[in-house]
């Protein structure tokens, strides 16, 4: 089989088909962080771009948002199995077994092939990734991916830094075997890690709470997806100004920006939901794309580029032409 690029054969594509999200109704703004640690509504603005954020309740975990999630997306594909359901979480229900088994049985779709993935905060990038090679090499005609992450259960509660950022959240897709010309076909993708950066955002043991050299990760963040997403463009014979909307992982809406700077394209361009729901680790990119959809700010036809940087450290991109889709 011929293939054009690195996991996009010209035959056969996957197919974005359904897209929905769910967030815990608890909503946290920005003053009730301030009254327990030493921040600031106007320091978190200035520095994250964050006014809100959702927050579970005690005893809720990634299954409960992913179960949620990945529901609607099979409503919103109008669809009743899959092959695969990949979770892409760093916060996983416990550390054995994957939560994507339990998953898939809890939404009807046990039997499933599932298993869950961690990439940080690219998770969703690589799940994309993961499930348009499962589909383009025969493996799979129909796949659930799923980010979910629960983050507030990870932070160490005296930490106004972190308390700043996160949010807890959920979003996920259905893809089906298509073909590459068609509105959602997904592709190329540019992926790729440096494990020398494995400590500037760590969870080190069981007992220990989630930790991020901030300053370090924000420049790395910046330069490694401004790079793939020429990279990414290169591969598919596109130039930045054929790029309609860009819809990166929301870690600080100044990275957003520090993006579109280095890439010299308008900062309109750039989706942007981190006002309302904070940095949602695996689960922004579809939280994102739900709501640029409800919004009508992705439109049918639009040229999208996808980005994430995280943890590992890891970072991708992917490209797609924005399907006519009901998000749920
Ligand atoms: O999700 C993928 C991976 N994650 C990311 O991409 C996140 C990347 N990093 C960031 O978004 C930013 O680095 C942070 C939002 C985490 C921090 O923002 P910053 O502008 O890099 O702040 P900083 O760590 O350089 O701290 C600047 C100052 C320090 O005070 P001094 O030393 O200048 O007096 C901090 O102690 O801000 C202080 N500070 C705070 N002040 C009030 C740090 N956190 C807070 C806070 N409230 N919550």
């Amino acid at each position: 089989m011929r293939r054009s690029s690195f996991g996009h054969n010209q035959e056969r594509a996957a197919v974005l088909c359904g897209l929905g999200s769910w967030l815990p109704p608890r909503v946290v703004d920005n003053a009730e962080i301030a009254a327990r640690l030493d921040t600031s509504d106007e320091w978190i603005r200035t520095r994250t771009g964050i006014r809100q954020r959702r927050i579970v309740e005690p005893g809720v975990t990634t299954s409960d948002l992913a179960v949620e999630a990945g529901q609607r997306a099979l409503k919103s594909a109008n669809v009743e199995s899959v092959d695969f359901v990949i979770l892409a979480t760093t916060t996983p229900d416990r550390p054995c077994p994957a939560t994507a088994p339990e998953v898939a049985s809890r939404i009807g779709v046990g039997g499933a092939a599932a298993f869950d993935l961690n990439a940080v905060c690219t998770g969703f990038l690589y799940g994309l990734g993961t499930a348009a090679g499962l589909i383009t090499g025969g493996m799979a005609e129909r796949v659930l991916l799923i980010g979910a992450d629960t983050f507030s259960t990870i932070l160490d509660p005296n930490c106004r830094t972190s308390a700043a950022i996160f949010g807890d959240g959920a979003g996920a897709v259905v893809l089906r075997a298509g073909e590459p010309h068609e509105l959602g076909a997904i592709g190329p993708f540019d992926l790729g890690s440096d494990g020398e950066g494995a400590d500037l955002i760590t969870v080190a043991d069981r007992n220990s709470h989630f930790a991020m050299q901030g300053q370090k990760v924000f420049l790395r963040a910046i330069t490694h997806m401004a790079k793939s997403a020429e990279a990414v463009l290169d591969k598919a014979a596109m130039r930045l100004r054929d790029v309609d909307k860009f819809v990166y992982h929301q870690a600080n809406a100044r990275i957003l920006y520090g993006v579109a700077d280095q890439l010299g394209q308008p900062r309109s361009k750039f989706v942007r939901n981190i006002d309302l729901v904070g940095n949602t680790a695996a689960a922004s990119i579809p939280i994102a794309l739900a709501a640029a959809n409800e919004d009508r700010d992705l439109r049918v036809g639009h040229r999208v580029l996808l980005g994430a940087f995280g943890g590992g450290l890891t970072w991708g991109s992917t490209l797609l032409r924005w399907p006519d889709i009901d998000a749920l």
